[in-house]
């Protein structure tokens, strides 16, 4: 098993790509299934959740071509309507192919649900808008099997905001002749990107980026080609590199307009920014205020997916800071190994108090998802001495490059095999 080894202790500086984005990516894969074409995603991410899509969709009988970062997806002969246990458990957004494989093949059957190990992540909001379409459900031995004659239009106000879910009832209509009417969707910019794309193969959608979507779906589809957007998570990611190295880093292809809330929040621990035809230039050598108090909100609010990383970044500026997780609830994994290291972090409930140290050590820690991995690795590069990373597998999974990246802007950092 290889692991990660960080020496911590210098401050990055350079400049770093931002990748296309894994959120954005994989609901557009399974989109795909709908069309008997072809489909061209220009800008897809190298993750190993990107490939075990891929690999789910040849299984399902389609065919793949990666070069660099163009996958092209043939699904001419989509025959199967199984997601292969192995890789649906382990990756809970498989969940979305229910909507396109029951307007492709009418039927459906998926693990239920794994992915990350943050909370009971169930899928009930699913499941009703399916049965409100006239999808039959079941769940027979941790497999959910759905089926239909014909999905049926409906008009569906969510009880919460469900990214996922608001995706798959989507999927569905794009698929389902009539209109359907989805009321309080998800307005994350990938449920966006995920209408955009289905426009762009022939399904019409009113309302796109609103909390209001009219889909009128059953029309011819056609060959699609696509752009997958900048991964606004990855370009947190990298800025909080920076902010807990105190470095300068400068980030190309930044979706910065999606950004907002991280970098209202970077400002207010001292980081400084500006815009320079189309790089976001930062420097954080002026980090040193806590954030006293910040509430994990679905978009435009700060990101659940961001949590860990800004933790680690507060776990090294003096004074208090407060947490409060508000979407997932089991979402302090890296509290026990970022305490290991020397941070004072307190899990009161869905709050994490963080009282700030100057003097992280380096530990060895593992990894429990992607992305507490990717956190734990930041931590590292701000310790003291040596920190090694254990199951870098899980930050593969939604990072490209991520220890070349950092090693790139001056981090010391490889993957020991
Ligand atoms: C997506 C993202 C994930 C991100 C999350 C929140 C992908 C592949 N994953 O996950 O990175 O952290 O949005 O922005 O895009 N819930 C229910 N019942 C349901 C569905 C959800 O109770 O049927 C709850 C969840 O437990 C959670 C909240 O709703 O508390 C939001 O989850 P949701 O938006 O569905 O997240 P995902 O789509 O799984």
């Amino acid at each position: 098993m290889d692991r990660i080894r960080v020496e911590g202790g210098r401050a990055l500086c350079g400049s770093v790509y931002i990748q296309g984005s894994k959120n954005a990516a994989l609901p557009v894969m399974a989109a795909a299934v709908l069309h008997r074409g072809i489909t061209v995603l220009k800008n897809c991410p190298c993750i190993t959740d990107v490939s075990d899509m891929e690999r789910i969709l040849e299984s399902l009988g389609a065919r793949t071509m990666r070069r660099g970062h163009v996958l092209t997806l043939d699904c001419r002969d989509i025959h199967g309507f199984c997601v292969p246990l192995e890789y649906g458990r382990r990756m809970r957004s498989s969940v979305i192919l229910m909507g396109s494989l029951l307007g492709r093949r009418g039927k459906v059957t998926v693990p239920y649900p794994g992915g990350c190990t943050i909370g009971r992540r169930p899928v009930d909001l699913h499941l009703k808008i399916f049965k409100k379409m006239g999808i039959y459900v079941e769940e027979r031995r941790g497999m959910l099997h759905a089926s239909c004659r014909e999905i049926q239009p409906t008009e569906h106000r969510f009880p919460f905001c469900s990214v996922g879910a608001t995706e798959n009832a989507i999927l569905a209509a794009a698929a389902c002749k009539g209109r359907t009417v989805l009321k309080n969707c998800a307005v994350e910019p990938e449920v966006k990107n995920l209408c955009l794309f289905l426009k762009k193969m022939g399904v019409k959608i009113q309302g796109t980026g609103t909390d209001c979507l009219v889909i009128e779906g059953g029309s011819q589809l056609k060959d699609t080609e696509f752009t997958i957007p900048s991964d606004r998570i990855a370009a947190g990611t990298y800025l909080f590199a920076g902010a807990i190295t105190r470095g300068r880093v400068t980030l190309h292809r930044a979706p910065v307009e999606e950004l907002t809330s991280i970098l209202q929040v970077y400002e207010k621990m001292g980081g400084q920014y500006y815009r320079n035809s189309g790089k976001l230039v930062t420097d954080s050598r002026r980090i040193r205020y806590p954030v006293p108090y910040l509430e994990t909100e679905a978009y435009p609010g700060f990101p659940t997916d961001m949590q860990s990383v800004l933790m680690s970044v507060l776990a090294t500026v003096k004074g208090d800071s407060v947490i409060r997780e508000q979407i997932f609830e089991e979402r302090f994994k890296i509290v026990s190994p970022l305490n290991r290291m020397g941070a004072r972090i307190l899990v009161d409930g869905r709050d994490a108090l963080i009282h700030g140290t100057s003097a992280l050590k380096g530990q060895h820690v593992f990894a429990e998802e992607l992305r507490g991995g990717a956190a734990l690795v930041l931590a590292g590069l701000a310790a003291d001495g040596v920190t090694v990373i254990e199951n870098p597998h899980f930050i593969r999974r939604g990072y490209e490059n991520f220890c070349e990246n950092l090693a790139a802007l001056g981090g010391k950092i490889t993957v020991d095999r």
